[in-house]
């Protein structure tokens, strides 16, 4: 089920439009990677989503409540963070939960323990937020974010700041959240930070979203690069062979489905052309990305 839909919104911040009909939906126990770079319009779209900024058209749903018709209901199941934590540095990190418990009714010790415990805080819960490190303070971040028990998670640019360990952390939080049902959206500039735990990856660029997949589709692309040394890459010229890349005298990158490859090398062959290595290189993510979303720099 959709637990976040986004239709078609647009957003002007006077003259300039910023968001341009972006779409994308969320659903249940999915994780969902917001990639673009700075100023692409990732901060904007989350802050429309949660009603911090007025949208200028479209629609969004969150549980199936329009945002413009329903807010309350919308936002109840919402935990977000945007740009950085809000965090009160003088106080501890059991204080800042009690201190956003106390936004809600009923919530119990037990539940304020648990998302302590979700995030891995429980040794220095009781230390003031300005002793915390950064990564202490993304995690306490999270856990004000999910102390309402929500099941949508929007976190602007977590990994902003952590260190390898502190995402991989980061990384199992997300995962074992996503198992309980609750679906995520995590914007960041980098997709290989994200890429080995998200579902979903939806690009942004200048206000539009340009690519929208699920990362199986991403990773069953069937083309693959493969790196071939041959003995003089002058002899392609004449061949006007598509889409590869000349390295240098010898070496010649060229993306190719798999099973076109042994014709490939047939034309070299029959070419005079001797091949002295054809070694296969799988692509990183943000390649395969990068290729289908037709060349953009992300
Ligand atoms: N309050 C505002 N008033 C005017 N323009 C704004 C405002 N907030 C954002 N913008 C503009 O909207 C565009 C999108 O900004 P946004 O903060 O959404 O980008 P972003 O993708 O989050 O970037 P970053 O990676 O740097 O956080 C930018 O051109 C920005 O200058
Ligand atoms: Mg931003």
């Amino acid at each position: 089920m959709a637990i976040l839909k986004v239709a078609n919104l647009n957003k002007r911040f006077g003259k300039k439009e910023v968001l341009k009909a972006v779409s994308f939906e969320v659903n249940e126990g999915e994780i969902l990677a917001f990639i673009g770079p700075n100023g692409a319009g990732k901060t904007t779209t989350i802050k429309c989503i949660l009603g911090l900024q007025k949208i200028n058209g479209g629609e969004i749903t969150i549980n199936g409540f329009d945002i413009k018709k329903d807010f309350v209901r919308a936002i109840t199941r919402v935990g977000a963070i945007v740009e950085a934590p809000d965090v009160y540095m003088y106080l501890s990190g059991m204080d800042n939960l009690r201190l956003q418990a106390s936004l809600y009714k009923n919530i119990t010790d037990e539940e304020i323990y648990r998302v302590i415990k979700l995030v891995g805080l429980e040794n220095r819960i009781n230390d003031k937020v300005s002793k915390y490190s950064l990564g202490m303070r993304q995690r306490l971040g999270i856990a004000i974010a999910l102390i309402n028990n929500p099941n949508l998670l929007i976190l602007d640019e977590p990994t902003n700041g952590l260190d390898p360990e502190g995402i991989k952390d980061l990384r199992e939080l997300l995962i074992n959240l996503a198992k309980q049902r609750v679906g995520i959206l995590i914007s960041s500039h980098n997709l290989s930070e994200l890429e080995s735990f998200c579902n979903k990856v939806c690009i942004i660029s200048n206000g539009s979203i340009i690519k929208e997949s699920s990362i199986d589709t991403l990773k069953n692309l069937s083309e693959v690069k493969y790196r071939i040394k041959i003995d003089d890459t002058k002899k392609l010229t004449k061949l006007k062979l598509e889409g590869i890349k000349v390295i240098d005298n010898n070496y010649f990158e060229v993306y190719k489905d798999e099973d076109c490859i042994s014709e490939f090398i047939r034309v070299l062959v029959n070419n005079k052309i001797d091949i002295y290595e054809v070694i296969k290189e799988s692509l990183t993510l943000e390649e395969a990305f990068i290729n289908i979303a037709g060349g953009k720099n992300v």
